[in-house]
């Protein structure tokens, strides 16, 4: 008997099918994994299995019995925990607080006994290896520390299901092995783990099964060690992809941006001595924390230079505020988009023309045709799956969020494309989408900086690549000498590397 059954599930919301009849078992001890592109069903799936959202029609067991009045409190209470891949602390609250947040029962309102709070938080971090002070306020806490929060809270909780969505999408590589490390205890420990991921590579090392899901619709589940990555691509997306395609060198054309001992005192940026060519794509490599999202940030103006010079096509320029950078044609698409990178109350056509208004604007008037060609244009180009350009953007699945993210920016005809992780939760089809809308911006002429900290994505896309450790660029490396290798020595300090 599985130790969680989902059976026939069907959930509509008005123009789309988001899951028609799919039926999914978790057993106790093994990682199940589920995958679809994006838009497929997946979180969606989660929803109904945490109580968050109620299906249409089917049902859920755990153990063999039915489950009524499902809803998140019950849920939690029947065990089932999730993760999603933006942590969901409160940034206000200590760690120790959070923790107990999760775990101390409701009901009648008892006195806090402080240290004891404080003891149990110390006992769940130590449990699963974190280095963490549980009087930290959780906001000060890194991406992966707040996750490693997350995991302990779910280990307090007794979770007998626990579902990770995209738990590595905003991972570094360490950061991936210590969590694996983590849930291969806990499947040890006879947990049930779901596990959803965009990142194919990982699941061989990881999952026992994997379920596909395609449009809504159950494809198959099979046994891991049955399937190989290709046909994995194959089921996810029902048909025959090109490989991931290793563009020819383009030929760089003159200096757009130079950048010449740029510091910002205020991110830790110094020193950075950098040309950025028109016709190129640029790779920004360097490990989490080496700079590469605050040099970025100051060449949109958020964090503006307060040291050094830069150079605009040969002249001398100052890129003070975005509004600045934008001028000068600058375009800034940032790591954390579900944040910062779309209006979520507002349509996919309001979005894309966020960036261009005055463009689309005749007499103060903003053109809703036009408008409404852009967002049509840049949804076909960027395989938007969405059911219609009216469509609120806060409903749609977190890749093609991310996509509008990118169409916004796109649709703004920049000079300059910088673009923080720009796959990062975006299903395998669509990612060679885009990597080949990049690359056509640089053979338009225009230059694109990518960073990224998906190795295999920076040497698939890059005509060179920079490398950053400790604020500063360290080297630059040419196509023909770019290798994994080689980008780490730099990142880490060459002397750390061998062979
Ligand atoms: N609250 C909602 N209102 C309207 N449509 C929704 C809502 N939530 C999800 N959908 C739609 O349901 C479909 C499935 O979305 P879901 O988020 O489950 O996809 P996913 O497989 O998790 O994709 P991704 O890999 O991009 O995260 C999408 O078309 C999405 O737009
Ligand atoms: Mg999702």
């Amino acid at each position: 008997m599985p130790l969680l059954r989902a059976a026939d599930i069907e959930k509509h919301y008005p123009g789309v099918r988001a899951l028609a009849g799919v039926t999914f078992e978790v057993e106790a001890g093994e990682v199940h994994a589920l995958i679809g592109e994006n838009g497929a069903g997946k979180s969606t799936l989660i929803k109904i299995i945490t109580g968050a959202v109620t299906p249409d029609a089917g049902t859920l067991s755990l153990d063999g019995e039915l489950l009524v009045d499902h809803n998140p409190q019950t849920a939690k209470a029947r065990g089932i925990a999730a993760i999603y891949q933006q942590p969901a602390l409160f940034g206000t609250l200590t760690v120790a607080e959070n923790l107990a947040l999760g775990l101390e029962g409701a009901g009648l309102w008892r006195r806090v006994d402080w240290r004891e709070r404080r003891r149990r938080a110390q006992e769940l971090l130590d449990r699963v290896g974190a280095r963490i002070d549980p009087d930290a306020l959780a906001g000060s806490l890194s991406m992966p520390e707040q996750q490693l929060v997350e995991i302990a809270r779910a280990l307090g909780a007794k979770a007998r299901v626990l579902i990770l969505d995209e738990p590595t999408a905003c991972l570094p590589e360490g950061e991936v092995e210590r969590l694996f490390a983590l849930l291969a205890e806990l499947k040890a420990a006879g947990v049930g783990l779901i596990y959803i991921s965009h990142r194919l590579d990982e699941l061989a090392q990881l999952a026992d099964r994997v379920t596909v899901l395609r449009d809504g619709q159950y494809v198959t589940t099979r046994a891991m060690s049955q399937v190989d990555k290709p046909e994995l691509i194959r089921l996810m997306v029902g048909r025959e992809l090109s490989g991931e395609s290793n563009a020819p060198a383009r030929p760089a054309g003159a200096p757009l941006l130079q950048l010449s001992g740029l510091g910002c005192a205020v991110n830790g940026v110094h020193d950075v001595d950098l040309t950025i060519r028109r016709g190129e794509i640029l790779g920004l490599a360097g490990l989490v924390g080496s700079g590469r999202t605050e040099l970025a940030r100051i060449l949109f103006g958020l964090t503006p230079a307060d040291a050094g010079t830069m150079a605009w096509d040969g002249q001398p320029v100052r890129l003070e505020t975005p509004a600045q950078a934008m001028a000068q044609g600058i375009a800034y698409v940032p790591e954390d988009r579900r944040r910062h990178g779309v209006v979520g109350p507002l349509s996919v056509t309001a979005n894309t023309a966020l960036t261009v208004l005055d463009r689309l604007a005749k007499g103060g008037l903003v053109d809703a045709r036009r408008e409404e060609d852009l967002a049509v244009d840049l949804g076909q180009r960027l395989d938007l799956r969405a059911a219609s350009i009216h469509t609120t953007v806060g409903t749609l699945s977190g890749g093609n969020q991310q996509k509008v993210a990118l169409a916004r920016w796109l649709a703004a005809e920049p000079e300059l494309f910088i673009v923080d992780e720009p796959t990062q939760g975006i299903d395998v089809g669509a990612k060679s989408e885009i990597h080949r809308i990049l690359g056509d911006l640089a053979a338009a002429g225009k230059a694109v900086l990518v960073v990224s900290s998906d190795m295999p994505e920076v040497l698939a896309v890059s005509d060179r690549v920079a490398v950053m450790r400790e604020g500063t660029v360290v080297g630059t490396l040419a196509r023909g000498e770019a290798t994994q290798e080689r980008i780490l020595a730099l990142a880490l300090g060459g002397a750390e590397v061998v062979g």
